[in-house]
């Protein structure tokens, strides 16, 4: 189902613990990396590699907001909404945001570039505002860095 390489990596990361669920983190990365989302086959599959239900692998994916189960956009922008988040701007970012790309949590630009996402605490507080794009961490926002910020992504 995946790359050559993807599948070679996988079966180094269930050689590598001594119950192959333990390694189920890293093998769904692999698999979103190859496919750009969680599909149910592709659950499926993970589940069947691993010795696993698709119950098992599902619990997992739907635990962490790192995980996709539908397409997303270039950059997906995951903007923390919880309580200290909140008491700095939070709303106020989030609303910067939807204005500026014209679409509110849970939709995607339609050319693809952004997907926007509502995630709780990125455990960043002491910095809050904080938004998360892909891997990279921006905190302190305002409406002005957040410009600066998506503007200048490639
Ligand atoms: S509440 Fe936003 S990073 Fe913790």
């Amino acid at each position: 189902m995946f790359s050559q390489q993807a599948e070679r990596e996988i079966d180094r990361l269930l050689a590598r613990y001594p119950r192959k669920r333990s390694a189920i983190i890293p093998v769904l990365f692999i698999a979103q990396k190859e496919r750009g989302y969680l599909s149910d086959d592709v659950l499926e599959y993970v589940a069947k590699r691993m010795g696993l239900t698709y119950l098992d692998v599902v619990t997992v994916v739907s635990f962490y907001t790192m995980f996709y189960r539908r397409p997303i956009g270039k950059y997906n922008i995951q903007l923390c909404n919880n309580v200290s988040c909140m008491l700095c701007g939070s709303e106020k970012i989030q609303e910067h945001i939807e204005r500026k790309l014209g679409i509110t949590f849970g939709q995607t630009t339609p050319d693809g570039r952004f997907t926007f996402t509502e995630v709780q605490c990125l455990g960043s507080c002491g910095t809050a505002p904080v938004m998360q794009v892909n891997f990279d961490y921006y905190e302190n926002l305002t409406p002005e860095k957040v410009d600066q910020i998506l503007d200048s992504l490639p």
